[in-house]
């Protein structure tokens, strides 16, 4: 095969990186789209191939022949039967994060998966961006020695328009923020110190979002929307103080990690900046980023070698496309996992792990904050081929 011919499950939203693949003269395309909404599919045939086959059921998608690959990048509920289905017809898929909303989901992923003999990777961007890239290498490199502590912070600003005005903002679509947001802090902790949370214990709570407004009110037809500071400056315009609103939009979770480390999660949607803030300490540094500078800083122990001479200041490099450049690179080892057969940086496995520290985490925080474990990873066959 030359060239994967791919079909999207989810046209729109976050369907968007179809523009990645679609590469006529290149090596890879995109020919088909499935979603439940028609105009969708139209503004995917304006905007990314107008020859391409739509349909609002996603069964006529995969069964098709000249399809070789799918990405689900519909709504976090929908992947594990999305996924799943792909699968069973022969796909090789491509799945957004969440994974699934349960861990279970997430197994039935894996074992589907395992027994296609097909390719599978999930949606973790931020392993590919220059950020966290440059984290993980300075962390590789051993320069703050062996990690016995990660602290991460995430503000995230604008939280009460991507997350309370649409479907994310009910635990039945998205499990929980935490799972849902966190599932890509979660993976990054794991990835950069190389080790999987095996038990945890959260806080958190629906103090700012949610409330008593009818579940139909839009801000459009809000008789506040002139003064309320969460009116909808965009697409999703479901109300974000309406009843069915049960996720926490403010978290804290702790965890111990494989071999002692110890790591927290601190998640708000109501902060007025959006940043993610990372500190990884070692025994014999620490290391911190800051997005809103795009630096990460390197603070050595003193010691009586060159290291007490070598603080460092890393400058990270802008790289064009959605995400800081991710996308384009993230959708790349996609195709260079079909055509070439390399190795996927954002992995299966890790994409269950953190589904299941997000559950476990959830579970904890509403059942009073006790220590949860984490589920395991699964038999070892299942994971044969996938990586951390
Ligand atoms: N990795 C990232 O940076 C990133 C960024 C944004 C979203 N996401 C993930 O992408 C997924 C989609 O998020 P979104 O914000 O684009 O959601 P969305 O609500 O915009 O939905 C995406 C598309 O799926 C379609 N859709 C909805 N229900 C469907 C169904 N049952 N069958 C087929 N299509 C359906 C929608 O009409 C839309 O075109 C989520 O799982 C989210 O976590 C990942």
């Amino acid at each position: 095969m030359q060239q994967v011919r791919i079909g999207m499950i989810g046209a729109r939203g976050r369907g968007g990186i179809a523009k990645y693949w679609h590469k006529p003269d290149g090596r890879s395309v995109v020919v088909g789209a499935a979603d439940i909404y028609p105009e969708k599919l139209e503004e995917f045939q304006q905007e990314i191939n107008p020859d391409a086959f739509v349909t609002t059921d996603y069964r006529e998608l995969i069964a098709r022949e000249d399809i070789d690959a799918i990405a689900v990048t519909s709504p976090d509920f929908c992947h594990e039967e999305h996924a799943v289905a792909a699968l069973k017809a022969g796909k090789h898929v491509f799945c957004e994060k969440p994974l699934a909303i349960t861990v279970d989901g997430c197994d039935n992923i894996l074992k589907a998966w395992q027994e296609s003999g097909k390719k599978l990777m999930v949606g973790f961007n931020m392993r590919y961006m220059n950020m966290y890239r440059t984290m993980k290498e300075i962390v590789d490199s051993g320069v703050i020695g062996e990690i016995k502590a990660v602290w991460v912070r995430h503000f995230v600003g604008w939280g009460g328009y991507f997350y309370f005005h649409d479907w994310h903002a009910n635990s039945a679509n998205s499990t929980g923020l935490l799972l849902q947001k966190g599932s890509h802090d979660i993976d990054i902790i794991h990835w950069i110190t190389g080790r999987y949370a095996t038990k945890v214990s959260a806080f958190g709570g629906l103090d700012f979002y949610g409330g008593d407004k009818p579940n139909d009110l839009t801000c459009p037809a809000c008789d506040e929307r002139e003064t309320c500071t969460e009116v909808s400056p965009g697409r999703l315009i479901e109300c974000a103080f309406r009843e069915e609103v049960n996720v926490e939009d403010n978290n804290m979770v702790i965890m111990e990690l494989e071999g002692g480390i110890k790591a927290s999660y601190l998640q708000c949607h109501f902060t007025p900046d959006y940043q993610r803030n990372y500190t990884f300490i070692g025994t014999e540094g620490r290391m911190e980023n800051n997005e809103l500078e795009n630096k990460v800083y390197v603070w050595t122990r003193r010691s009586n070698n060159p290291r007490e001479l070598s603080n460092r200041v890393y400058e990270i490099k802008e790289a064009k496309g959605s995400h800081g450049g991710a996308d384009p690179n993230i959708c790349k080892d996609f195709v260079d996992m079909i055509l070439d057969g390399k190795m996927p940086v954002a992995t299966p496995l890790a994409g269950r792990m953190s589904v299941a520290v997000g559950c476990a985490a959830t579970e904890s925080l509403r059942s009073g904050g006790g220590v949860v474990q984490v589920s395991p990873a699964p038999d070892a066959a299942v994971l044969q081929g996938s990586g951390n």
